[in-house]
């Protein structure tokens, strides 16, 4: 028997209140043109007061139970990938498992920034596939909007809150055909300078905003992906050819096209969201996955891949037989 991780349900949170690039130009000196046809992006969300990562991930991970028929209590771990957590402790996860009425679980934050989704879902795999878990919420929740610098137009109008939870539950059958079949995550810290925030509770003891150089990031953003793409789909014993679904990072229309290209994939296979929910860091691959399968896209049976890319830098990529 191939025991796996299969994936049981999905959800999403999004903040109430959506800013629009023109309500942006009202602020900062940017247009709407330069940001659609730079990044793709129309649309961000924005938390409001009381919206919070641990307040929007318990949000998605109601609705990820839901759409999986279980209640809280059959949860047996909680991952939850965020750069901006509610506070520097307590981990977010726990303030989820506390909103959601679960006495006791594991509970942790994971944080690889835009990476971290693939991050958890790969450790909460390991967990399941090894026997120490039978059933995993695994959240991405971010609130990014709350360490940007408004006043940097190159980042600023980048980047909007959200997150997006699955449910993975362990299976075992005979074939192992179904359920996460490869996963792979990379990360090279001598790039730690290109995409960083400057402060922290150990150095200015200020929580910082985000810093970028976005063209070296979008450089290895497209090398990293399709190489990682390729590293998977090799360890699953598959070929781009065979995916049905590519849910990717989305940080940027054009790399998304780009990573596409690389892998000679049909575009019309690529989910984007990036138009409504710009890069909401480790929420945007499960965001755009419950986008896919809430509107019948993503069906029982296909073939799914995520990846990432992020801070770090930290990139992954998984691939998923729904
Ligand atoms: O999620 C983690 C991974 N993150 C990413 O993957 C982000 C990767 N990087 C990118 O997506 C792109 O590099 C950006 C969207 C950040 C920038 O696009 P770009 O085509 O690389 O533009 P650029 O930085 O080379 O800037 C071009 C021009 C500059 O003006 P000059 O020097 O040519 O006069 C910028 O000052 O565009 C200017 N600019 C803007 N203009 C209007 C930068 N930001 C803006 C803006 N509105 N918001």
């Amino acid at each position: 028997m191939i025991r796996r991780s299969i994936l049981l349900g999905t959800g999403s949170a999004l903040p109430v209140r959506t800013v629009s690039n023109a309500e942006l130009a009202q602020t900062v000196d940017t247009s709407d043109e330069w940001i659609v046809e730079r990044t793709g992006i129309r649309n961000r969300h924005i938390a409001g007061e009381g919206e919070t990562t641990a307040s929007l991930a318990a949000d998605a991970a109601r609705n990820a139970l839901d759409a999986a028929g279980l209640a809280a209590q059959d949860i047996d771990l909680i991952i939850l990938a965020t750069a901006t957590p509610d506070q520097t402790f307590p981990a977010a996860a726990t303030k989820v498992q506390a909103a959601l009425g679960i006495d006791d679980c594991v509970a942790f934050d994971v944080a690889a920034v835009c990476s971290g989704f693939l991050y958890a879902v790969t450790v909460a795999d390991s967990m399941i596939r090894s026997g120490a878990a039978n059933r995993a919420l695994v959240i991405g929740s971010e609130t990014f909007s709350r360490i940007l610098d408004w006043e940097d137009r190159a980042t600023c109008v980048l980047f909007g809150d959200g997150a997006g939870a699955i449910v993975l539950g362990a299976q075992d059958s005979a074939d192992g055909a179904r359920g996460i079949l490869a996963a792979k995550l990379h990360a090279d810290g001598r790039h730690n300078q290109l995409l960083y925030v400057d402060g922290g509770p150990s150095t200015t003891q200020t929580v910082g905003k985000l810093r970028m150089k976005g063209q070296e990031v979008f450089r290895h953003a497209v090398s990293n992906l399709a190489s990682v793409l390729r590293e998977v789909l090799d360890l699953a014993d598959l070929t781009p050819a065979d995916i049905d679904w590519l849910v990717p990072h989305q940080a940027n229309a054009r790399i998304l096209d780009a990573t596409a290209r690389k892998l000679k994939l049909d575009p019309d296979r690529v989910v984007v969201t990036v138009d409504q929910h710009a890069n909401t860091s480790a929420a945007s691959v499960p965001l755009a996955l419950d986008l896919a399968v809430r509107d019948g896209r993503i069906k029982a049976g296909d073939l799914v891949v995520l990846e990432a890319m992020g801070g770090g830098f930290t990139w992954g990529a998984c691939v998923l037989r729904v």
